[in-house]
């Protein structure tokens, strides 16, 4: 069995150790231009060259959730593109959400601005249930995210595309209740898939429909956001803020309103990091299910893009 490397702005010698380790039956190899034939690929943000070079691929391992970067290329029938499943990333989620929704809801940013003058000053405590969280996408990301805002006692709400039951959160599925979701959400956490249905989703009449004093927290992908309609809807008293770690162009420009904005918190693209150790593992075990002809999760479906 041949597996190929492929990780663009990634270096592939770790990952070719690893799971050669993982792997030791296997030939694993970085992929380059002219490579020989592989059963099986592990990519980050491959060129369409790698999928054309390789007609006989069986399995394409992403070493991340998304797959957006995967399911615009031109791809064969046959080849299953399989996404990482959690593998460390929704405890990261959890935290970064958390620490997001915290910070403004007690203010700490506030706080932190005054402790820096030097001045010893009280805010009013705020109420928890005017601050209803809701999520859009209740997928492994989300419904971990989802069950840790909990712990706070926010109110909870999700979105997804087909209905889910989760104890404690007020669930909505479809485009005809996404208005219902919105209106009766005041801090909106994005973790949809990046396809055509959700590319552009945050946008002046879907954040315009938050509660007044929405916040943003964004950390699925750049193309959710229509990115010229968020500070115009900060600046009118609208919204109150954001944090977001996506951006339509990755690294966010120097010269992007967003760095300077002050109620705009900018992170670079971190919310939920690949690890390294989990991934492989849950890679390696996955190519092994698959030579024992067993079913695997985390196959994406073509129709959906996710
Ligand atoms: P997932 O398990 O596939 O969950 C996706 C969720 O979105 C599901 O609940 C799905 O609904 C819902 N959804 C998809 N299309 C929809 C639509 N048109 N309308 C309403 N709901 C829709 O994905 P995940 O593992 O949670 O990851 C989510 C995303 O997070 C990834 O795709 C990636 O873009 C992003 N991400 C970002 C980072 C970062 O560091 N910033 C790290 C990891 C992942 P159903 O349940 O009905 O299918
Ligand atoms: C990171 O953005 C991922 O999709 O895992």
């Amino acid at each position: 069995m041949r597996i190929a490397v492929c990780l663009t702005d990634n270096k592939p010698e770790p990952w070719v150790e690893g799971l050669q380790a993982a792997l030791p039956e296997a030939e694993v190899f970085a992929w380059s231009p002219g490579a020989p034939q592989a059963d099986h690929a592990v990519v980050w943000a491959p060129p369409q060259q790698l999928i054309d070079e390789q007609p006989q691929l069986k399995g394409m391992f992403n070493i991340g959730a998304g797959v957006d970067a995967i399911m615009k290329l031109r791809l064969p029938p046959g080849l299953q593109v399989v996404r990482l499943d959690d593998a460390g990333m929704s405890v990261q989620m959890a935290e970064y959400v958390c620490h997001a929704l915290i910070r403004h809801f007690r203010e700490f940013d506030v706080y932190e601005a005054e402790a820096r003058q030097g001045r010893w000053v009280y805010r009013k405590p705020l109420e928890r249930a005017d601050f209803p969280v809701g999520i859009m996408g209740l997928g492994v990301l989300g419904e971990r995210v989802a069950r840790a805002v909990q712990q706070f006692e926010f109110p909870v709400l999700g979105w997804s595309r087909t209905r889910k039951e989760i104890d404690g959160v007020r669930c909505f599925a479809g485009e005809a209740r996404l208005g219902d979701f919105l209106v009766n959400t005041r801090v909106l956490v994005n973790l949809l898939p990046l396809t055509d249905a959700t590319r552009g989703i945050l946008n002046k009449t879907t954040l315009g429909a938050l509660k007044r004093g929405g916040y943003l927290i964004h950390i699925a992908r750049g193309g959710h956001l229509v990115e010229e309609d968020l500070i115009p809807l900060i600046d009118s008293g609208h919204l109150a803020g954001a944090t977001l770690d996506v951006f339509q162009q990755e690294p966010l420009p120097g010269e992007h309103a967003f760095w300077r904005h002050p109620k705009i918190t900018v992170t670079p693209h971190g919310s939920a990091r690949t690890l390294r150790r989990e991934s492989i593992a849950q890679i390696a075990g996955k190519i092994r299910a698959l030579q024992r002809g067993e079913a695997i999760t985390g196959v994406v479906e073509p129709e959906r893009g996710y």
